[in-house]
C-alpha cells in the first residue's frame, strides 16, 4: 500500500517522485467529493483530564524556574524511516513525554514551547506559558483523511484534535502550522527586546535548522556568530531536562511498577516456553519471542532489545542477536523489560538453568552474584553515594574470585584504583537510573549522578554479574562458558530501598522451585 499520486512522465521523472508510480489512487473530482461526504459526525465529547497532567505541570514549573525570560523549545521528534517509506513505530523523545504527559504514539513532529512571560504571570505562577504544537486529526472532508499515510485517519486511525489534547493534558494546544512563527518571533538580543531560545537539539533536525536560521538572521554580527556558545546554551537545557527526571514522582513510580509487573509476567512466559526453546534450532529466538508477546500484550513495547543469551552467549554483555541454541545443562541469561504505555520501562535480568537445576559450579557463580546484589541492596538508602553501590557489589565479587583462586592479586589490591583485576569478569557498571529511558537521566551532571547521594524517589538498577568466557584461559575450565547477571529495579524510600522486582524469584533455590512449578 502507498498513498502517492499517479504520474505518467517517465523519462524526466525525478527519482523522489517515482514512489508515485505504484499509486492508482483516483483523482477525479467525483471521487474526492464522494470521499468527503456521508460520514457520521465526529464525537463532540472531550476526554477527561489524565492523572499525569498535574505532574507534568509541576515538571514544567520546575524547568520554568531555571530558565526565566527564555523561550524553551522541546520537540517530540519526527517519524523515523525504517525502510524506504515505512516508519518505525513512533516514540516521542522522553523529555517531551515527561513535560507533556504524552506517552505511546504521541505526537510525531509535535513541539512543546515554554514561552517566557512577565515574572509570576506564567502557568501555575511560573515564568512561562506552555503550548503544545501538533498536527491535529484532519477532518473527513479533507484529502489528508484518506491520502496521507502518515497521519490520515483512513491509514492510521483517529488522532486527537486540539481540544482533545488540551482536555487530556490541561495544556494549551495549537496547530503545527503556527509553530514556525512561535519559534522564530522576536528572537534576538535582549538589549533590543529580543528573546533568546534554548532548544533540545538533535531530536528534530527541522527544528534545529529553524532555530539556527532564526539565530543567524537575528544575530547582530551573523558572520561571527559563536555557534559553540549557542550549543552550550542548548546543552544546559538538555542537562536540566535529564536532571529533572532523577527523582520520580508518585505517578512515575506507579508506571514503573506496572512495567515491572508486566515484565515479571513475561519472564513466566519464557520459563513456560523453555521446552520449545530447547527443541528449536534457534532457541534464543523462542525466548525472545515469548517475552515480546507479553511486552506487546501488556505494554507498549520492549524498553530495549531483549538479551536472550544462553551458554557462552551469556558472557556477551549486549547479546541481542539471540540466534543461538538453548541447551539442557546451560544457563540462560534473560535481560528484558516491558515498556508501559506511558513509556516507563522495567529492566530486569534473571539467569536460569535451562534444565531447571543449577549445576554445582553454576550455583557457586550464581550465589556470588546474588550476594553482591544483596550487599548493594542492603546498603541502599538515602545518603549513600550512588557510586558506592558499585563499590559494595564489586568488592563481594572480588572476595569470591579470590576464594576460588581466580584473582591474581589480593582483594585489597584488586579493589584499589591501580588494580581492578576482578573487573575482567564484570566490566560493566552495577547501577543506572531507570525511567522512561532504560538508562535514564544520562545527561545529568556527574555530581548529580555518580557522585550524588541516593534520595527518596530515585529508581535505579542493581545488576552485578560474572562473565567467564569459554576462551578465557585465566580461569579453570569448569568456569568457562558461564555468564550470570541478576538485575533488579530499586526504589529509594525515606527509610531504605524497595526492590520493585522482588516478585521474580532471586535465590537459586527459589529459581529452581519457580521453574519446577511452571513446568509441572
Ligand atoms: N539491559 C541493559 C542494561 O541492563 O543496562
Ligand atoms: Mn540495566
Ligand atoms: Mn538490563
Amino acid at each position: 500500500m502507498n498513498d502517492a499520486e499517479h504520474t505518467t512522465d517517465a523519462s524526466t521523472q525525478p527519482l523522489e517522485d517515482r514512489v508515485n508510480n505504484r499509486s492508482q489512487r483516483p483523482s477525479s473530482d467525483a471521487f474526492k467529493a464522494f470521499m468527503a461526504s456521508s460520514w457520521a459526525p465526529a464525537s463532540q465529547e472531550l476526554p477527561a483530564e489524565e492523572a499525569v497532567a498535574a505532574h507534568a505541570a509541576r515538571r514544567r514549573r520546575a524547568i520554568s524556574e531555571q530558565f526565566k525570560g527564555e523561550r524553551l523549545v522541546i520537540p517530540a521528534g519526527p517519524h523515523k524511516v525504517r525502510s524506504n517509506d515505512t516508519d518505525y513505530r513512533f516514540r516521542p523523545h522522553s523529555a517531551f513525554a515527561h513535560l507533556t504527559g504524552l506517552g505511546v504514539d504521541h505526537e510525531p513532529d509535535a513541539v512543546l514551547i515554554l514561552e517566557p512571560t512577565d515574572d509570576g504571570q506564567g502557568d501555575d505562577g511560573g515564568h512561562h506559558h506552555a503550548t503544545l504544537y501538533f498536527r491535529p486529526m484532519a477532518g473527513r472532508d479533507t484529502e489528508q483523511f484518506y491520502a496521507d499515510a502518515r497521519s490520515g485517519e483512513f491509514w492510521i486511525g483517529p488522532r486527537p484534535s486540539l481540544a482533545d489534547l488540551k482536555a487530556r493534558l490541561d495544556l494549551a494546544t495549537a496547530h503545527l502550522d503556527e509553530l514556525e512563527v512561535a519559534i522564530t518571533k522576536n528572537v534576538g538580543a535582549s538589549e533590543i527586546g529580543g528573546i533568546s531560545i534554548r532548544l533540545l537539539r538533535k531530536v528534530d533536525e527541522n527544528i534545529d535548522a529553524l532555530v539556527d536560521t532564526a539565530r543567524y538572521n537575528t544575530a547582530q554580527d551573523p558572520e561571527n556568530l559563536d555557534l559553540s556558545q549557542l550549543d552550550a546554551l542548548d546543552e544546559k537545557l538538555a542537562e536540566a531536562l535529564s536532571e529533572l527526571r532523577l527523582i520520580k514522582d508518585e505517578w512515575e513510580v506507579e508506571q514503573l511498577k506496572l512495567a515491572v509487573a508486566a515484565t515479571v509476567e513475561g519472564f513466566h512466559e519464557v520459563v513456560k516456553a523453555l521446552p520449545r526453546a530447547v527443541a528449536h534450532h534457534r532457541g534464543e529466538r523462542v525466548v525472545e519471542g515469548a517475552f515480546f508477546a507479553k511486552a506487546r500484550e501488556e505494554g507498549n513495547d520492549l524498553g530495549y532489545d531483549t538479551i536472550a543469551a544462553s551458554g557462552n552467549n551469556a558472557t556477551i554483555l549486549h547479546w541481542i542477536n539471540n540466534n543461538g541454541q538453548v541447551k539442557e545443562g546451560d544457563l540462560l541469561l534473560l535481560d528484558a523489560g516491558v515498556e508501559a504505555e506511558s513509556l516507563y520501562t522495567a529492566d530486569i535480568t534473571r539467569t536460569l538453568p535451562v534444565n531447571g537445576t543449577f549445576s554445582e559450579v553454576q550455583r557457586r557463580v550464581y550465589e556470588a552474584v546474588l550476594d553482591a546484589a544483596d550487599a548493594a541492596f542492603a546498603a541502599a538508602r538515602p545518603g549513600l553515594k550512588f557510586r558506592e553501590l558499585h563499590q559494595i557489589a564489586t568488592r563481594v565479587l572480588a572476595e569470591r574470585l579470590a576464594e576460588w583462586g581466580l584473582l591474581p592479586v589480593t582483594v585489597e589490591e584488586a579493589v584499589s584504583e591501580s588494580g581492578q583485576q576482578h573487573r575482567r569478569w564484570m566490566p560493566h557498571g552495577t547501577s543506572h537510573h531507570l525511567g522512561m529511558d532504560v538508562h535514564d537521566c544520562a545527561q545529568a551532571k556527574r555530581e548529580l549522578y555518580l557522585d550524588a547521594e541516593l534520595a527518596e524517589g530515585m529508581v535505579f538498577t542493581i545488576e552485578p554479574g560474572l562473565y567467564f568466557k569459554s576462551e578465557d584461559l585465566a580461569i579453570p575450565e569448569e568456569y568457562r562458558g558461564i555468564g550470570v547477571r541478576i538485575e533488579d529495579d530499586i526504589l529509594v524510600t525515606a527509610d531504605g530501598a524497595v526492590n520493585l522486582s522482588a516478585a521474580l524469584p532471586r535465590t537459586a533455590d527459589d529459581v529452581e522451585a519457580w521453574m519446577a512449578s511452571l513446568r509441572a
